[in-house]
């Protein structure tokens, strides 16, 4: 029997640590909860993203009476950057969150279905995305989504035989 460990690396920063590329993202994705459509869970998700060629976009949780339809926050981010910047790599992203007592003491990470979404966006630009995950206890930083998404399932998955 043979063991391994997978580990990650998360650095956590003070908001006036950050560079101020990535303040400005943290206050983007804040605001971007002001743009949640969550009647049903009221929890107000936003997310926002920075290309490489410097645009900014942001994103936000949509909700649905048919639960699976609603879309998170991360994935309408990367959805509309797809649509708007299809050939543009997304570089950093920042997300957000908070209820109606208002942000959390802990951070928001991305939901299985957008840690994939992000990891086919990393391998679609051969490119990770520096993720800063938002909290009233300080951002927590990852430099890839790999480091939230061990033993990954990207298109090279169906040929590691060759
Ligand atoms: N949600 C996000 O937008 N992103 C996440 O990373 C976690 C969950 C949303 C989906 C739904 O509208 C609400 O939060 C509760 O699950």
């Amino acid at each position: 029997m043979e063991q391994y460990e997978i580990t990650s690396k998360v650095s956590v920063y003070s908001y006036d640590e950050l560079p101020d590329d990535e303040k400005k993202l943290v206050d983007m994705a804040r605001e971007a909860t002001q743009n949640s459509y969550a009647p049903y869970s009221h929890f107000y998700v936003g997310a926002a993203l920075e290309l490489n060629n410097g645009v900014r976009m942001i994103g936000c949780n949509q909700e649905n009476a048919a639960s699976p339809v609603t879309i998170c926050a991360e994935r309408s981010a990367v959805f509309a950057a797809g649509a708007q910047y299809p050939d543009v790599p997304v570089k950093k992203l920042a997300i957000t969150a908070r209820n109606d007592d208002g942000f959390l003491d802990w951070p928001t990470a991305p939901c299985g279905s957008c840690r994939q979404v992000l990891l086919e966006t990393e391998y679609k630009f051969q490119q990770p995305i520096r993720i800063l995950l938002d909290s009233r206890n300080g951002i927590h930083v990852v430099e890839t989504i790999k480091a939230l998404l061990p033993m990954q399932f990207v298109a090279d998955s169906m040929k590691s035989n060759s």
